[in-house]
């Protein structure tokens, strides 16, 4: 998929680590071998390193993620079209009802145009700087609720446009969890 790996070029020329190789990331020294092909993207641990995130309560009844890039070197995620970072999180009651729930999608859209090629719509991917969300969930007034929330990198089966959460998912890396409210403090994985 040359078209693919054309756009990953253009965003690496574009990016802050335009001056590192591809293999000083995707090829790194591991116990004095060289670990070859991709398979760091499909680590948690790995990913982990490269996105922070920092999450709080704010006082406008909101949850603010903010979800910063370690070297950006690329759009994150890049490669295939439907690659998409979801940012979601739930409060959940004691009892393990869904008291109220945001999901939200970093990625690209698509609309197919004349001659039915494909043209990219919207891009909110994460580049140089970080992004911020605001969830519209928070602790609310019972004692006991939990808010999970997760950062997730998914890989996307069949994408739907009008409601991505429906979109069916290939696979998906957790990269960030936690949860907050029981004890107002963050208990992070
Ligand atoms: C500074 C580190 C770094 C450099 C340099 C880098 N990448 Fe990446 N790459 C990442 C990270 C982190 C991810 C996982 C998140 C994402 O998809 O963006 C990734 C993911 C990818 C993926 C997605 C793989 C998959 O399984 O879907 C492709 C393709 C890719 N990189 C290509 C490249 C190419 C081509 C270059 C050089 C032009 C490059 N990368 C340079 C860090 C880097």
């Amino acid at each position: 998929m040359p078209r693919l790996m054309q756009s990953t070029l253009t965003e690496h020329a574009n990016s802050q680590a335009r001056d590192r190789p591809c293999a000083s990331c995707h090829m790194p020294l591991a116990e004095g071998a060289k670990h070859h092909g991709f398979g760091q993207v499909r680590r948690a641990t790995w990913l982990r390193r490269k996105l922070d995130v920092h999450v709080e309560l704010t006082g406008w009844q909101s949850l603010s993620v903010r979800l910063e890039p370690v070297n950006p070197a690329h759009g994150f995620p890049t490669g295939d079209l439907f690659r998409r970072l979801e940012i979601g999180a739930e409060l959940v009651a004691p009892s393990g009802a869904s008291l109220a729930r945001d999901v939200r999608h970093l990625g690209r859209e698509f609309a197919l145009g004349p001659g039915g090629a494909r043209q990219q719509t919207a891009d909110n991917r994460i580049f140089n700087h970080a992004v911020e969300l605001e969830l519209d969930v928070s602790c609310g007034d019972e004692p006991g609720n939990h808010l999970r929330w997760w950062v997730t990198l998914q890989r996307v089966a069949f994408h739907d446009p009008r409601e991505p959460s429906r979109s069916e998912i290939e696979s998906e890396v957790v990269i960030h969890r936690g949860e907050l409210c029981d004890t107002q403090k963050e208990r992070q994985r």
